[in-house]
């Protein structure tokens, strides 16, 4: 391609955004193709239109926001048996979202290599895919585990799993497919912003992009094809979770319900963590951000916060909900903007301009699956404790960082091991997945009046 469409030059003068062709001549061919192709697949208005999203107030909350009915996490014998049927006769996925870039964690690898484990050192993707290789054994049966990524993830996630020998599971059981991208703009002009020369500043489209990712990758066909009818919905950042929880899949079942989510009690209005409401007999989830104070704040008579019900961001989706929605929704889930501080080229200087403190000079645009939940017709809220099942990582140091993670780790393995008759003398012992999924399980592997004597990892 020795110049630019004249098609696209057309629309790039008439949306202002002829700078990103600046020094084209200097351009490797590769280069150019892919900006071309990235320019041509931009609605530059609707860029436009979101852009003037981020520099409003926010949104206000539907005003028949109601806190959700949740039933308790204890589920029957009956529902869990309907769980583990489902996994034995194939009808569940695993689906991992570990797109996104783990900047506040300040890694530059994915966040899925991060040495999680609380003695071990073990990193997220080998925890979360050895607990699907353990279910798999309990099934009978290679339980399907897919693995969204992004540009930003995609090649190291790969070549880590490739180089753990996919930590025991089957190639064919484990699935990579990558989410879209959304370029990022100056808050001000509106202007695309470049990484480099001839290249944009693209950032994964967020894990809202999970849904017609799955359509457009062909997995949700394959998932239907194979029987699965029930995915598994989860985040990289938490080592504690209860991947394909069978009580949870049971009641999900029984229920009837097309989308499900758990939720753990916040421990203060201020928590960072989304909240599950009901408006119109709908569910969904309020953004942290977004939550007036007030309602933060509201208790009930009996002290407890009124809108408590906060999501660790694990779901499970019935797979026909997610071929209607995907079909009918999916592209028109709202863009959600933020305002960060990036590095990036400038084509008028020629040179790379660095962020500025915390000055924000970029608006990205993501979308979240979240709000995919008001599309379920029967939905469902199951609250779990949160020391069994949340310990994100997701700051350095202080709230959900690696070391509350590792705490909470071993204070729930301790728990196990304390039900199960096993002395640890306070030594932190880790449970591996592949040695014992819950405490039902590690009472039956470790002899009762056995003792630890120093940091342990069961496996
Ligand atoms: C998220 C939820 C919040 C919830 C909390 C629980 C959002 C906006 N908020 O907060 O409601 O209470 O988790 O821990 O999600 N990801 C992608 N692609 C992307 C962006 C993210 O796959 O484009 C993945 C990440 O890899 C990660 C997960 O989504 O597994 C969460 O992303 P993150 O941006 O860290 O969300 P939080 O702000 O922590």
């Amino acid at each position: 391609m020795t110049s630019p469409p004249p098609h696209l030059q057309d629309r790039l003068s008439k949306f202002g955004q002829e700078h990103v062709l600046r020094g084209w001549d200097a351009l490797d061919a590769d280069t150019r193709t892919r900006l071309v192709q990235h320019l041509s697949a931009i609605d530059f208005a609707e860029l436009d239109a979101l852009r003037h999203q981020a520099t409003k107030p926010p949104e206000s909350v539907p005003a028949d926001i109601r806190p959700v009915p949740i039933t308790p996490a204890a589920f029957t014998a009956e529902e869990t048996a309907r769980g583990a049927e489902a996994l034995r006769r194939g009808a569940v996925a695993a689906l991992l979202v570990a797109g996104g870039q783990g900047s506040r964690l300040g890694v530059l690898k994915p966040k899925g290599t991060f040495p999680a484990g609380a003695v071990s050192g073990a990193p997220l993707y080998q925890i979360h895919a050895e607990k699907v290789l353990a279910l798999s054994r309990r099934a009978g049966r290679p339980v399907p585990f897919l693995v969204m990524t992004s540009p930003a993830t995609d090649t190291d996630t790969r070549a880590f799993f490739a180089e753990h020998a996919n930590f025991g599971l089957r190639a064919e059981q484990v699935r990579f497919f990558q989410q879209g991208t959304m370029p990022a703009v100056c808050p001000h002009s509106g202007r695309l912003l470049l990484e480099a020369p001839g290249k944009l500043f693209l950032s994964p489209n967020g894990h809202g992009g999970t849904l017609t990712a799955l359509a457009d990758s062909g997995v949700l066909a394959d998932l239907v094809s194979h029987g699965v009818e029930h995915v598994f919905y989860f985040q990289v950042d938490n080592p504690l979770v209860k991947v394909c929880d069978p009580g949870f899949i049971g009641r999900h079942i029984g229920t009837g319900s097309e989308a499900s989510s758990k939720v753990v009690a916040k421990t203060e209005p201020g928590e960072k963590v989304g909240v599950l409401v009901a408006t119109n007999g709908r569910c969904g989830i309020i953004e942290y951000t977004l939550l007036p104070k007030h309602l933060a704040e509201q208790r009930e008579p009996t002290g407890e916060l009124s809108f408590r019900a906060g999501s660790p961001a694990i779901h499970v989706f019935s797979v026909p909900f997610l071929e209607r929605v995907t079909r009918t929704a999916a592209g028109s889930l709202p863009y959600r903007t933020a305002l960060k501080a990036v590095s990036h080229y400038d084509p008028h200087r020629g040179e790379t301009v660095a962020a500025v403190g915390k000055e924000p000079n970029a608006v990205k645009f993501e979308r979240f699956i979240f709000d995919a939940l008001p599309h379920a017709e029967r939905w469902l809220a199951v609250e779990t404790p949160r020391a069994e099942e949340f310990a994100p990582i997701k700051n350095a140091t202080g709230p959900d960082s690696p070391d509350t993670s590792r705490a909470a780790q071993v204070a729930l393995h301790a728990q196990w091991l304390k039900r199960a008759g096993v002395e640890t003398h306070g030594h932190p012992v880790e449970v591996s997945p592949l040695f014992a999924l819950d405490a039902d399980e590690l009472a039956a592997r470790i002899p009762a009046g056995t003792t630890i004597t120093e940091p342990t990892v069961l496996k």
